[in-house]
């Protein structure tokens, strides 16, 4: 190439280059002035989970589609997978998600799952095949981050063994996941997407040896997936030769790329979803704080940590970015708590009192909606709220469930714990997060009287609730100096009153 050539060639690539670099600019300006009009708000559970997280996201979401419209609406699922159980109810209809966050289930909003989360394909397939009788399009709303790590068959046999027996974990591969993450044997989204199938054999099998599972007998059933097809039941017993074949390992990867086809780099959110002025972003924490694995009853707790600082994290976000003092964190507690698996309740109504445990069960359908195991119950725990308020930075309560204390007389509240059984002069009222400590505390608690056949299908207001009702709401709001922000007032979508 002559002298000009090279010239006009030169300035050809520094018009292209200046033409391209603003046009990207062109997308991701978006100045502090115009973030301020967007909202943006965390969620978190404050107890052991089934908070009813989900009711509350769903809410904001509602709030944010009025107002900006529904493709300007982002969810994003930050921890955790299909451990998660969230329900929203539409019209009586009770719609249930696990991995994917709960905009799923308003059309056209748009999904984001964050880096931190782990992804198990079978249980996803089924979640969005009972989603999609009724929602739209939720795969190409969605985006996946290619750091997300993967959950094999190999995983779901080694949680669903002893390993997970012992603290009685939702046997969806959750911890062992995190655990091959750290190991550095894991599988993530990038990989599932972009290797051969026999790099993906290689890695598997890599995957399956530093889990030991070349040491499993070989002639018995290890896993059994379940299915339906069109329309029966079918099962599939996998054993040790199936395993080690990853046939159905490599068929779920092909279903899964298939299936979801925004798989986008860790960065995506931050680039190209949090840049749009008028927008309402929500921010989904799965499981709860109580059960995070960093400020949680440790071992009993689950894999992820829970409160809202994993948000970024997942998100790529940084303690500067320009939104965060306009986030609002809100934290949900039920009126009373619940417990699932192993870990100490230390207000377990079970042990003062089996029949009022009992009618909180059954009236409230206390049942696990990932895994149907039967919820302990437990009064309120002050100091537990205390202590998850302060790691979450919650500064708004949304109280859910007071509806199902309508059929109780009296409401025992506790306000602290004394570590011996006759004498209480050892009062103590911070919260002794780990499970050692945990098991030794014993509640003390004040008792109020209830709101025994309170009708809350009238409730519209504030003002609408039965005094006992504003008394109970008030102690907590006296005993943790945060204020209650939402109270549920009922199971379906539109019944939640906002305090503002
Ligand atoms: P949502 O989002 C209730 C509990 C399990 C078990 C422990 C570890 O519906 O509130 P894992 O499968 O996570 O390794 O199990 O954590 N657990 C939950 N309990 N609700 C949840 O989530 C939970 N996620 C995990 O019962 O004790
Ligand atoms: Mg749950």
């Amino acid at each position: 190439m002559n002298r000009l050539g090279y010239s006009f060639f030169a300035g050809l690539v520094t018009c292209v280059s200046l033409y391209v670099g603003k046009q990207i600019l062109k997308a991701r300006a978006c100045t502090k002035n115009d973030l301020k009009k967007s909202k943006y708000y965390a969620v978190c559970g404050l107890m052991f989970g089934d908070e009813g997280k989900g009711k509350l996201v769903d809410a904001l979401i509602q709030k944010g589609i009025q107002e900006y419209g529904a493709s300007n609406t982002v969810v994003c699922g930050i921890n955790g997978g299909s451990n998660a159980g969230h329900t929203t109810c539409i019209d009586g209809v009770d719609y249930h998600t696990h991995f994917l966050p709960s905009g799923a289930v308003s059309d056209d909003v748009i999904l984001y799952c964050g880096s931190s989360k782990v992804i198990e394909p079978m249980s996803l397939d089924k979640e969005l095949a009972e989603l999609s009788v009724r929602f739209t399009d939720i795969p190409k709303r969605t985006f996946m981050s290619e750091l997300i790590q993967y959950t094999t068959i190999g995983h779901l046999i080694i949680d669903r063994g002893e390993l997970g027996k012992t603290i009685g974990t939702t046997g969806k591969g959750i911890g062992i996941t995190y655990a091959s993450k750290c190991t550095r044997t894991g599988l993530n989204l990038y990989d599932v997407v972009n290797c051969s199938e026999e790099e993906l054999v290689k890695k598997l099998r890599k995957l399956y040896e530093s889990l030991g599972l070349d040491k499993y007998p070989t002639n018995t059933t290890l896993y059994t997936i379940n299915y339906k097809n069109e329309g029966m039941d079918n099962t599939i017993d996998i054993d040790y030769d199936t395993l080690f074949s990853f046939k159905y390992d490599l068929e779920n990867i092909a279903k899964f790329k298939k299936t979801w086809t925004n798989i986008v780099s860790g960065t995506y959110f931050a680039e190209n979803l949090l840049n749009g002025k008028d927008h309402c972003y929500v921010f989904e924490m799965s499981n709860a704080v109580l059960l995070g694995s960093t400020h949680g009853s440790y071992p009993n707790v689950t894999s992820s940590s829970c409160t809202p600082n994993g948000i970024l994290d997942s998100l790529c976000l940084t303690l500067t970015s320009d939104f965060i003092k306009d986030l609002k964190i809100v934290g949900v507690a039920k009126s009373y708590v619940t417990r699932v698996g192993t870990g100490t309740l230390p207000t377990d109504i079970t042990k003062d009192d089996k029949d009022v445990a009992n009618i909180l069960v059954e009236c409230g359908k206390e049942y696990g909606v990932t895994t149907g195991r039967r919820r302990t119950p437990g009064w309120i725990d002050i100091p537990a709220l205390l202590y998850a308020l302060r790691v979450s930075g919650a500064k708004f309560i949304n109280i859910t469930r007071l509806d199902n204390y309508s059929n109780i007389d009296k409401i025992k509240v506790c306000i602290g714990y004394s570590s011996s059984d006759d004498d209480d002069s050892n009062f103590q009222d911070s919260y002794p997060s780990l499970e050692s400590k945990l098991s030794k505390a014993r509640p003390i608690y004040i008792e109020i009287d209830g709101w025994q056949n309170f009708d809350f299908n009238n409730v519209k207001t504030y003002n609408d609730l039965h005094p006992n009702v504003k008394l109970y709401i008030d102690i907590i709001e006296k005993y943790t100096n945060v204020k209650v922000w939402a109270i549920n007032t009922g199971k379906d979508r539109e019944r939640i009153i906002f305090c503002d």
